[in-house]
């Protein structure tokens, strides 16, 4: 299932509290301060529901005193009798707090600010306040029967002697964790690694950790928190939060799980909650973002494709099914064979392979212009030989096609078509448009009695360099009543109504080669 490193292997023994690692999800409270978000009381309790589902340890349900709302939110959320502690972010100051008992949870989470910066412009504060009034915010939870986890805000660019006081002072006064917000982000792993092993010296109640993902290191700050002794991890799903974000649950999950061999929460539910929250929230993954941007288990090249065909771990660091997701393979310019065999089998269609050059021609022709090749458009495609293969030695081949339209002209178009026997003709006609001069230049080329009975057009995919498809039915191409229908796909409009036209007039051909 996992490609398990060596290195971690060597590196990672001796490191036993990743066992005792629980999941504090905030995505409906820090989440949902991501910009251009707003989730409806509906919207947070199915939230809730699936992180439950998901199997979180806490669910931070919002910020209670925030406004009524919120508050009755929070109270339906805990009154749902979930497997997860629910609990509700508060300042440190009485009224917040109220609002939590209110909303029937019996756990806490507060905060304020340490750092100089805040407390000198923000709080206006000085530091003794800020700690008197932790520890009084503790203390009044407490008074009031509630758990309680205190969080040094900005704690990474608070002063270490200060924050270790505060800590130690809250610890004294009743709370039963205590989280350490990389708030902006101001941390590396080694310097994260340093601050907890700092923390544990002091504190022997459980250490949190609440990373923020500015500079891209939300994930390895948090598992070098982990390595360093924290076993309670702030997460968000897809890592929406505050400007770009928390650090992403299911990115600490699968690393737990793929490094260090623990299980946090159930993988298996990854994707469909991810998905949820893109569906609620509509904040879309990037397609690169790891695990569950579009791309997480696509592969195009061909030397990736054939790999992966022989076993997926050759080019995937863990089988997609481990998080609820599939592979696909992309088809687009530098797909080889391999990949359009493993595609065309994934899409269910048999392709004979004597005609896999053409598929592969046509591939990249449509390719070039760095666009992918969707599953329609393959679909249409190897249908399209397919079909072709299938009619008998053509009586008419097109040689050439001219087509003259634009404004105040009247568009012409010229074909020259060649018959079995080798005659040749070269015909021009006009028409209403370009397909229906090419048209008439073919009917009188072929037959002058022959006429278009019906003609659709319908695109395969979206976009103006999309493929189409056109099919149509004549008439009386040898001037017997016949009917006869034709079809072909491409993505040029007149070309492609021209192959569906040629296709047609060569089955009325066989048709009647056959009847003799
Ligand atoms: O980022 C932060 O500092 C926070 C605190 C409220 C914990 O979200
Ligand atoms: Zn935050």
């Amino acid at each position: 299932m996992f490609a398990i490193s060596q290195y971690n292997q060597l590196a990672l023994s001796g490191v036993d509290s990743i066992k005792d690692v629980e999941i504090f999800d905030t995505t409906l409270r820090d989440g949902e301060q991501t910009p251009g978000i707003a989730l409806s009381p509906e919207d947070k309790v199915r939230i809730a529901q699936a992180l439950d589902n998901l199997g979180v340890s806490y669910i931070e349900a919002g910020f209670a005193g925030s406004s009524d709302i919120e508050k009755q939110t929070i109270k339906q959320i805990n009154d749902l009798g979930l497997n997860a502690q629910v609990l509700s972010l508060a300042r440190s100051v009485h009224k917040d707090i109220d609002a939590v008992i209110d909303s029937g949870c019996d756990y806490v989470h507060t905060f304020i600010a340490t750092s100089d910066l805040h407390m000198k412009y923000k709080l206006k504060m000085t530091p003794e306040e800020v700690k008197a009034r932790a520890v009084d915010s503790i203390e009044y939870a407490r008074a009031h029967g509630l758990k309680v986890q205190f969080s040094c805000e900005d704690a990474t660019r608070t002063d270490l002697q200060f924050m270790k006081e505060v800590y130690k002072a809250v610890q004294d006064a009743g709370a039963c964790s205590i989280n350490v917000p990389d708030t902006v982000v101001v941390i590396t792993p080694k310097a994260m690694t340093f601050l907890i092993s700092e923390l544990r010296k002091e504190i022997s109640i459980p250490i949190a950790v609440h990373c923020h993902n500015d500079l891209g290191l939300a994930t390895a700050n948090t598992l070098a928190a982990i390595e360093a002794g924290a076993t309670i991890v702030h997460t968000t799903v897809n890592g929406i939060g505050e400007r770009t974000g928390n650090v992403a649950l299911e990115e600490v999950a699968i690393n737990l799980l793929a490094n260090y061999g623990y299980e946090c929460v159930n993988m298996s539910r990854i994707t469909e909650t991810s998905d949820l929250i893109q569906r609620i929230t509509g904040v879309q993954m990037a397609v690169n973002k790891p695990l569950v941007g579009a791309n997480a288990f696509a592969h195009s090249s061909g030397i990736h494709c054939h790999g992966v065909m022989g076993n997926a771990l050759t080019y995937e660091p863990f089988k997609p099914e481990v998080i609820g997701a599939q592979r696909h393979i992309v088809i687009g310019k530098l797909s080889g064979a391999h990949s359009v065999e493993g595609k065309l089998e994934e899409l269910g269609i048999k392709f004979p392979a004597d005609h896999m050059d053409e598929l592969m021609a046509t591939i990249k022709k449509l390719a070039v212009a760095g666009k992918t090749v969707s599953d329609a458009e393959l679909a249409a495609v190897a249908d399209d030989i397919m079909w072709k293969k299938s009619e008998e030695k053509k009586e008419c081949s097109l040689d050439e096609l001219t087509v003259i339209t634009g404004k105040s002209t009247t568009p012409t178009a010229t074909v020259k078509i060649t018959r079995a026997d080798g005659t040749q003709v070269t015909v021009s006609d006009i028409g209403v448009g370009p397909v229906n001069a090419a048209v008439n230049a073919i009917r009188k080329a072929v037959n002058d009695a022959m006429t278009l009975e019906e003609y659709k057009l319908s695109a395969i995919t979206g976009g103006s360099d999309s493929m189409c498809q056109v099919a149509v039915t004549l008439k009386n191409v040898q001037s017997d009543g016949a009917m006869t229908f034709g079809r072909a796909v491409g993505t040029d409009i007149v070309e492609t109504s021209v192959a569906a036209t040629m296709s047609a007039i060569n089955k009325d051909f066989a048709r009647v080669k056959k009847d003799n």
